[in-house]
């Protein structure tokens, strides 16, 4: 099956000028989950490497998240409200079916200009949404992009279900994207994208409006999306590779999508990735879904690790099934 290939032009590169982040105050320990449902902390973190996640206020909405975390993004970039002329969030927990919760961040930041959306492609939607950002900028349709992560997984969670409730929780990551002639080698390098809706019953909601007409709740056989994450996503990363002209030994940083540690570590060791290349956040954020690589994007950029030129490759796998790379120059 073909791979939908995405160039960036070489004369226009989209450049990441600034990053952003927004956790919940409310942290929920592994311990803290045994009086919920039937688990302990040694399962999940043996399991999954998660010892704790933030859990999102009733008032701290996706949107809430994913303003506070656009706002850093622009203050990191040194760029205010209009400056921006594309908006994008992926999530997959809009704080209502309708109007884009892009369009609501939008607003709370005073963007009155360009256009706003949301893009749906569950875990792999900051990997989508970067991709398409950059369409936009690199043929010149946007100057800067907000591209936003943003999820509150904890209210379609079904809290009685262990084998699901211990793995998620919320928050949002943001960068601001800018296009620019003289890059110097910098910016999304290119992207790799690809679906298979064959693979819907193996992680859904089991609800909608134009099902049930209700939010409906996660369900996911683990074991089976465990095995296509390991054992099926390099094909998208091979081809950003071969895209790219470089080998996993050229690459500085992978911050894949957080969703289990050992998927993680697995993934990295089948493709010669160095474990101290690493970015892991899913110790201290659990599956945060399409704001897991913004966020760990953030916290390794503000602890230094993150400079400019170094080169980062992204990737993730989620629901439908949906996965991607992409080969950042940063
Ligand atoms: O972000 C979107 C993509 N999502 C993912 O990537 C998640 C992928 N899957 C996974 O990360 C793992 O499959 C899980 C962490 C969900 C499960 O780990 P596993 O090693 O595949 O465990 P398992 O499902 O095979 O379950 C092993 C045992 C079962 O008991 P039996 O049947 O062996 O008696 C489960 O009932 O662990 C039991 N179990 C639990 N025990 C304590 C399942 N959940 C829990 C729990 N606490 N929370």
């Amino acid at each position: 099956m073909s791979v939908l290939r995405t160039d960036s032009s070489p004369a226009l590169r989209s450049v990441i000028v600034g990053t952003g982040s927004s956790l919940p105050e409310q942290v929920v320990t592994n311990a803290a989950l045994t009086g919920r449902v039937d688990t302990s902390d040694e399962w999940i973190v043996q399991r999954t490497g998660i010892r704790q996640r933030h859990i999102a206020a009733a008032d701290e909405t996706t949107s809430v998240l994913g303003t506070r975390a656009a706002r850093a993004a622009l203050a990191d970039a040194g760029l205010g409200a209009q400056d921006i002329d594309l908006v994008i969030c992926a999530t997959s927990t809009p704080d209502h079916t309708f109007p884009a919760t892009a369009t609501q961040i939008q607003a709370a930041l005073g963007i009155h200009q360009g256009a706003a959306f949301d893009l749906q492609a569950v875990c792999a939607g900051f990997v989508f949404a970067v991709s398409t950002a950059d369409k936009f900028l690199t043929t010149g349709a946007a100057r800067r992009a907000l591209v936003i992560g943003a999820e509150t997984f904890s209210r379609i969670v079904d809290w009685e279900d262990r084998t699901t409730c211990v793995l998620f929780g919320d928050g949002a990551g943001a960068v601001v994207l800018e296009a620019r002639d003289d890059a110097d080698g910098r910016g999304v390098l290119c992207a790799s994208l690809r679906s298979d809706g064959r693979h819907r019953e193996k992680l859904y909601v089991d609800g909608g409006p134009g099902s049930t007409g209700t939010t409906g709740r996660l369900r996911m056989e683990g074991r089976e999306v465990f095995r296509f994450a390991v054992g099926q996503v390099t094909d998208v990363i091979a081809d950003v590779f071969a895209q790219a002209g470089v080998t996993a030994a050229d690459l500085d940083w992978f911050v894949p999508h957080q969703a289990n540690r050992r998927i993680i570590e697995a993934s990295a060791d089948k493709l010669g990735i160095a474990r101290d290349k690493i970015v892991l956040t899913v110790d201290r954020h659990g599956n945060t879904s399409a704001a897991s690589i913004p966020l760990a994007l953030d916290v390794a950029r503000r602890d230094g690790r993150l400079r400019a030129g170094d080169l980062v490759m992204i990737e993730a796998i989620g629901g439908g099934f949906s996965w991607g790379a992409a080969l950042i120059r940063w």
